[in-house]
């Protein structure tokens, strides 16, 4: 095992792959659809949602530093992707660069480990869209049972149909897609501006006193819901004060994630060299500045304390007599919530097709429709896994599970731009990370950094997961794997030549 799992796909090998033309997507992609594909991801459950809890639980009127560290570990982590979505511009994210320099079986953990991301991701914010969906039929005085809609469903329809809906516009194709994304990442953002610009007029300096309120102990039980950093030193369970400030910090990167996906659309991309350090900085920048300014209004509105935790944004609104923009932000909401859905399944399609077409997984998953050139039959099985998640699972805590799994895939993705100037420094990087290798080893460490923060349950689902996959590839890709030899020689005698599916 140990040979065929240290097994490195050269970049040579990952481009020239995505040159078959069964396995072949369209290239039409440009840097401001990228932007605008970032900003579609990014901005959702994290600012819409996740503001209230974290200023109400951990930082207070900090919640705004929480972003600022959150913003600066994904920018350290977006220079590695830069460089490396700029090198080895093909389907799949850090699946794809894991494989080109640390080899198949780092692979495929990253590539299981980014199903908590994309998958758990998606079916995060389609049950966050159900709420959200329901607060706005309320406001229109005729909201759904509870036992089919928000957090507290039995069955969570509305989760359940986006999810759907999203799937079969993705089949649909990329450009369509794309188009569908402008629209709605319009109005989410004007609905943030909105919130911006007029909240502003409502600021109390009393409610940012103090702005980092002082550390208390955690609540009693609290064992396992405290940060793991904390057990890990031995330290009494704590919220607030400076720990309060990190630990959301580490809660409110979910806001963040989704610039990484922008890697993840590489080959469709028409000049990626150029374009996605582009996208990927550009969409970055965007909502971090959006991110503090949103968190700072929000707080200065209404005091920490009385934030709502399921739409704090709205409530900020309502508690200074504002009822009506609730219902606008409630629009604003399900608009973002939609593309987040759409992207993120998006990025689990491609890295899924990526690993299919590996044979890490069985290769049939990786066809492209020969009308609309998606990979439709991942994105159906991704589309039907995501909604049943979303149907049934109440998924509150589960954020956290997303933000680890999406931590983890920045420190790789971090040791393996250094891996890949080690092992061939001669290919060509039109963007490449400065300060080499300071500011990687910084972006590992930072990532690692706010996963310590996460707490100590959230780390025992990981590992679990995580063991999960490494029986599944001991059990399936290690044999299959196109790179294998025991598994070329099947498909030898099986007639089938290497690459065929
Ligand atoms: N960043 C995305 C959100 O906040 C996942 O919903």
């Amino acid at each position: 095992m140990a040979n065929n799992a240290a097994r490195v796909k050269s970049v040579e090998e990952s481009v020239r792959d995505t040159e078959e033309p069964e396995h072949q997507l369209k290239k039409n992609l440009s840097a401001l659809d990228l932007t605008v594909f970032g900003v579609g991801v990014i901005i959702g459950t994290g600012i819409f949602v996740l503001t209230g809890e974290v200023a109400k639980t951990d930082s207070g009127p900090a919640v705004a530093i929480s972003f600022v560290i959150a913003g600066i570990v994904c920018g350290l982590a977006a220079l590695c992707y830069a460089e490396f979505a700029s090198t080895v511009p093909v389907a799949g994210s850090a699946y794809t660069f894991s494989y080109a320099t640390m080899g198949e079986f780092v692979a495929w953990i990253i590539g299981w480990d980014l199903v908590l991301e994309l998958a758990l991701g998606a079916a995060t914010v389609s049950v966050g869209w159900s709420g959200y969906l329901n607060q706005l039929l309320g406001d229109l005085g005729t909201p759904l049972p509870t036992s089919i809609a928000g957090e507290g469903a039995t069955v969570n329809i509305p989760a359940m149909v986006i999810a759907l809906v999203m799937t079969g516009v993705l089949i649909l194709g990329i450009k369509l897609s794309s188009r569908v994304t402008s629209v709605i990442v319009a109005i989410k953002v004007v609905i943030v501006l909105l919130v911006i610009v007029v909240g502003v007029f409502y600021l109390k300096a009393d409610n940012y006193k103090p702005f980092v309120p002082p550390a208390q102990p955690g609540a009693a039980g609290s064992g396992l819901s405290a940060p793991f950093i904390q057990l890990l030193a031995g330290f009494t369970p704590s919220t607030f004060g400076v720990g309060g400030i990190i630990a959301g910090a580490a809660i409110v990167f979910f806001a963040f994630i989704g610039f990484d996906i922008v890697a993840t659309a590489a080959e469709e991309t028409k000049n990626p060299q150029r374009d996605l350090p582009r996208g990927i900085f550009g969409s970055l920048i965007i909502c971090t500045v959006l991110y503090v300014l949103v968190s700072l209004v929000v707080a200065g509105m209404q005091r920490y304390t009385e934030l709502s935790v399921t739409a704090p944004l709205a409530g900020a609104f309502k508690s200074v007599g504002l009822s009506f923009m609730s219902s606008i932000i409630s629009v604003g909401a399900l608009a973002g919530l939609t593309s987040v859905v759409m992207i993120l399944m998006l990025g689990q399609s491609r890295v899924l097709f990526a690993m299919s077409r590996d044979h890490l997984l069985p290769p049939k998953l990786a066809a492209v429709h020969p009308r609309y050139g998606t990979p439709y039959r991942i994105t159906i099985i991704t589309g039907v896994i995501v909604a049943v998640l979303a149907g049934l699972i109440p998924l509150g805590k589960l954020a956290e599970l997303v933000n680890i799994g999406t931590l983890f895939a920045f420190v790789l993705v971090s040791i393996a731009v250094l891996v890949l100037r080690r092992t061939r420094p001669e290919l060509e990087r039109s963007f490449r990370v400065p300060l080499v290798p300071v500011l990687p080893i910084a972006s590992a460490l930072a990532s690692l950094w706010l996963m310590l923060n996460l707490p100590t349950e959230t780390w025992l689902r990981f590992v679990i997961w995580m063991a999960l996959g490494i029986v599944l590839y001991l059990l399936y890709g290690r044999r299959h794997s196109r790179f294998s030899v025991r598994g070329a020689a099947e498909r030898e005698q099986a007639g089938q030549l290497p690459g065929g599916s």
